[in-house]
Order: C-alpha cells, then sequence, then structure tokens
C-alpha cells in the first residue's frame, strides 16, 4: 500500500454514532485547521427522537443512505474529485458496531478502489484533537477533559498517541447524566442540549445537589447517584415549568462544578499548563465560563473546538487520521472495536 502524499487531501468519516460527518484536510503541522477544505453533517437526531434514544439498526441504515451523498458534497464544495484524495480516515471505535461498520467498509473501499491508504481512527482521540483545528492550536503536553454522551474521561496528553487516563466515570458519562435527567423530566431527546437552555430560566441555588466525588482525591467521576436526587426532587417539586428550570439549573450546575474541581485537581497534579476540553458536553456553556474562570484564576490556558467539533463530526476524525497517515501509519484490513481504550493507541 502507498503512503500518503502529504499534499494530497485526507477523507475523514465519522459513523460511530447517530451522525454521519464528512470532511476533508490537507494535512498542515502549523495550522491544522487551515487545511480543513469542507466538512459535511447529517444528524439522525430526529430520526431516534420518537423512540427517547438511539436505535442501533436504524442508525446503521441511515449511515449507509446519507454517507456517499455527503462524501459527494464534500468533494463538491471543497473543488475536489475522487481522485485528488490522498487517503481515508475512519473511525473504527468506540461505538455501535453495526454504524463503525458502514463508515469502515466504504471508506476502505474507496481507499482500496483509489490505492491509497486508509486508518481506522480512535473516536475520543478525534474528539481530544478537535480543538488542534482552531487557530494557535495547543501543543502537548496538555490534560484533555472529554466529556461526551459515552465517556467522561480526564487524560494526560504526553504527546499525539501517548495518553494516560487520569479519570474515568464509574457509571453514567457526563452526557448520559444529561440525557437521562432530561428523559425523566418530560424533555425531548437529546436531552443534553435541551436540558442546558432550560437551565438558563433556571434559578440558581434554589436546589443544590451533590457534588459526586469531590470528598475525597482522584480523578474518577460517578454522576448516576445524582441523577436519583434529581428524580427525588422533581417527584417531590409541584411539577411547574419553573420547578423543571429550577431543578435542570441546580443539575447543571452540579455537573459542571464536579468537572471543574477534578479538571483544576488534574491540572495541579500534572503540572500542565494547557487543558483542552472536547466532545458533545464541553459545548456546555456554562462549563466553557466556569473552566474558562478556573484557567484565569489557576494560570492554566483552556482550549475548546468551536461548538460544531464539539459533538460528533468528520473534521476531528479527517485531522487524527491525516496526523496518522503523515506520520507513515496506515491499516490494511477492516476491524472495528466498540470498546476500545485510550491507552492502547500508540505514538503517531
Ligand atoms: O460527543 P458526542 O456528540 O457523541 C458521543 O460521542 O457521545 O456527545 C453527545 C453528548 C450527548 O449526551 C448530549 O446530550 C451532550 O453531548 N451535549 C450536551 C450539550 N450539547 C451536547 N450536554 C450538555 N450541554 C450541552 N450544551
Ligand atoms: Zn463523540
Amino acid at each position: 500500500m502507498s503512503i500518503l502524499q502529504i499534499s494530497k487531501p485526507v477523507l475523514g468519516i465519522e459513523t460511530s454514532c447517530d451522525e454521519t460527518g464528512v470532511a476533508l484536510l490537507r494535512w498542515d503541522r502549523e495550522n491544522p485547521g487551515r487545511g480543513l477544505l469542507s466538512h459535511e453533517l447529517f444528524s439522525q437526531v430526529r430520526l431516534h427522537a420518537e423512540y427517547g434514544g438511539v436505535v442501533p439498526e436504524l442508525a446503521s441504515r441511515d449511515h449507509v443512505r446519507k454517507l456517499l451523498p455527503l462524501v459527494r458534497k464534500a468533494l463538491a464544495d471543497a473543488g475536489l474529485g475522487l481522485s485528488d484524495l490522498g487517503g481515508v480516515a475512519y473511525t473504527a471505535g468506540p461505538g455501535l458496531v453495526g454504524a463503525l461498520l458502514v463508515g469502515g467498509a466504504a471508506a476502505r473501499a474507496m481507499a482500496w478502489a483509489l490505492g491509497v491508504p486508509a486508518i481506522g481512527v480512535h473516536h475520543m482521540e478525534g474528539h481530544l484533537l478537535a480543538p488542534l483545528l482552531e487557530d494557535d492550536p495547543p501543543e502537548p503536553p496538555f490534560v484533555a477533559l472529554l466529556v461526551s454522551g459515552g465517556h467522561s474521561m480526564l487524560v494526560e496528553v504526553q504527546g499525539i498517541g501517548s495518553y494516560r487516563i487520569l479519570g474515568d466515570t464509574l457509571d453514567d458519562a457526563a452526557g448520559e447524566a444529561f440525557d437521562k435527567t432530561a428523559k425523566m423530566m418530560g424533555l425531548p431527546y437529546p436531552g443534553g442540549p435541551a436540558l442546558a437552555k432550560l437551565a438558563e430560566q433556571g434559578r440558581s441555588g434554589v436546589y443544590k445537589f451533590t457534588r459526586p466525588m469531590t470528598d475525597r482525591p482522584g480523578f474518577d467521576f460517578s454522576f448516576s447517584g445524582l441523577k436519583t436526587q434529581v428524580l427525588m426532587a422533581w417527584k417531590a417539586s409541584d411539577g411547574s415549568d419553573q420547578a423543571r428550570a429550577d431543578i435542570a439549573r441546580g443539575f447543571e450546575e452540579a455537573i459542571v462544578d464536579t468537572l471543574a474541581i477534578k479538571c483544576r485537581r488534574a491540572l495541579a497534579a500534572t503540572g500542565a499548563g494547557r487543558l483542552v476540553i472536547a466532545g458533545g458536553v464541553g459545548a456546555n456553556r456554562r462549563l466553557r465560563a466556569q473552566l474558562a474562570e478556573a484557567g484565569a484564576a489557576d494560570g492554566f490556558r483552556v482550549y475548546f473546538p468551536r461548538l460544531e467539533f464539539c459533538t460528533d463530526n468528520g473534521a476531528m476524525i479527517a485531522l487524527a487520521g491525516a496526523i496518522r497517515l503523515a506520520a507513515g501509519q496506515h491499516d490494511d484490513t477492516l476491524v472495528v472495536q466498540p470498546r476500545w481504550s485510550l491507552e492502547t493507541l500508540t505514538a503517531a
């Protein structure tokens, strides 16, 4: 298999869950964001909304329908043809196995037909590197807070591909806690953004929930108890719109405080001067504001991807794949890993 010709763009494909994401990126070491040529996203939210959560088989089938039209659109937007591609990167895990296979099979078939290298990307490495798509990108070493629907992790990033997990969730991920709590209070799927919006109308301090696991050392998270506290508060309330908004506010403050406390702790423990926030919950405005404040107080810099690159997208996969392809790496077969630890990755 040939290696990536650096001047040629990489096609990135994300299909690990309920978003079909496609992007074209020409590798630019100094400023990776400058190399982003086009990106396309189709969210399946409406498809899954009536079920209150992602239905894996429906997700796979919809990726089949949407993927190639999105690839054609991304190519057209960038004024390129398939033959201009230098490599193809796809999410190989973690995620829903059927959904991963759709993106992986399409990516590998295109790469094979074009005679260019293909590489499977770790979805969380994609999230973790997404802030590199912005101007003035962070250089490792840094600490990354990865908060998505499936993960809540604090990771010490010594270099690209060199990751040490400082803390993980013992039960629900931060995004999952947002989604389940929102569902409990009758908010539409996906709950996270809906709950965050409602919290803006809530009053601070009316409901004060615990900041789980902040009273003991370590960096792990646990959000299922908090969810139960919210359920009890909601059942004991008068069920009014104001009560719902006040509870949402109390819940959001509890999650954001907890994440901020652990981030400050991780920066102090590692001596890192940079914090990267990534994953869907990184789109939360209160979290962004509070961590920016913490950074100003403690003397660390905080880096966020733009909002559209916090949630799942093809650009982060194109970027992570381009970095590895540029380093001469590629995969020869399609292997997807629904469960896959970040710590097993090798340096790029
Ligand atoms: O990274 P992502 O798009 O998909 C996964 O890899 O899981 O993250 C999706 C998660 C969902 O749980 C969603 O509710 C949450 O991110 N989320 C938010 C916000 N926007 C998305 N949670 C809180 N506040 C938001 N503004
Ligand atoms: Zn994700």
